[in-house]
């Protein structure tokens, strides 16, 4: 039997948006739908790889028994998640849509309504992916996402040196049938010697595929 390329190849994936509870029955959330991550993931266990797959709520389901799939909520709890997760992985791809901003404090009981307007304080979560790029060893692949609505390209450039990444994947709200809850998405590739590759729009799957090759270009190196 041929060993497919992603053979022995331990991966993280994560996928979908995070809920960051304001009490217990309402949270602040985003528009991300896990298609893109769960493709990714689905993919990746296609070409082999041993797959872990930390999910946001999500109705998506993966297509393969083999990938193990940790269900979330919030920000923290994927951070707790990535934490364990990470060091034990060849390479981690990021493409869940986490909260940057999460309630300072959390309603134990449910907040009433009253005359006048409502201020929720907001405190900024722990970005994951910058916190993997330190904790990053040496072999160690770390790809991210960014969806940008303008600089795309200069936006997509910083947050890949920022955070110490291998490999960026930009789309941008600008290309018609790209970003959030599409089954296509439109995708540039920068890799650390900024070398760019634009691809056409495609579905989900196709584009989780040319990202899988390049992975396995840098899982080489
Ligand atoms: O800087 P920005 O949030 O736009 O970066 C997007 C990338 O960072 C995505 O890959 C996303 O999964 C990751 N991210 C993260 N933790 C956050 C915010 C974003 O891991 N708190």
């Amino acid at each position: 039997k041929k060993k497919l390329p992603l053979y022995n190849q331990k991966i993280l994936v994560t996928a979908g948006p995070t809920y960051e509870a304001i009490d217990p029955v309402r949270f602040i959330g985003n528009h991300s739908s896990g298609k893109m991550g769960f493709a990714l993931a689905d993919e990746l266990a296609s070409l082999g790889a041993d797959v872990t797959l930390i999910a946001g709520p999500t109705a998506q389901v993966s297509k393969y028994q083999s990938i193990k799939r940790i269900n979330i909520t919030s920000a923290a709890d994927m951070l707790q998640q990535c934490l364990e997760h990470f060091p034990a992985v060849n390479a981690c791809v990021m493409c869940a849509a986490v909260a940057d901003y999460t309630p300072a404090t959390v309603s134990a009981q449910k907040i009433k309504k009253h005359d006048g307007g409502l201020n929720i304080e907001l405190k900024k979560t722990t970005d994951i992916l910058k916190t993997l790029g330190q904790q990053k060893r040496e072999g160690q692949v770390l790809v991210g996402f960014a969806l940008e609505t303008n600089n795309e390209e200069q936006y997509a450039i910083e947050k890949l040196q920022k955070k110490n990444l291998d490999l960026i994947v930009l789309n941008s709200l600008n290309d018609a049938g790209a970003g959030f809850k599409n089954d296509t998405n439109k995708v540039t590739l920068i890799d650390r010697d900024l070398h760019k590759t634009t691809f056409e729009l495609k579905n989900k799957t196709e584009v989780a595929h040319d990202i899988c090759i390049k992975l396995i270009e840098l899982l080489k190196k």
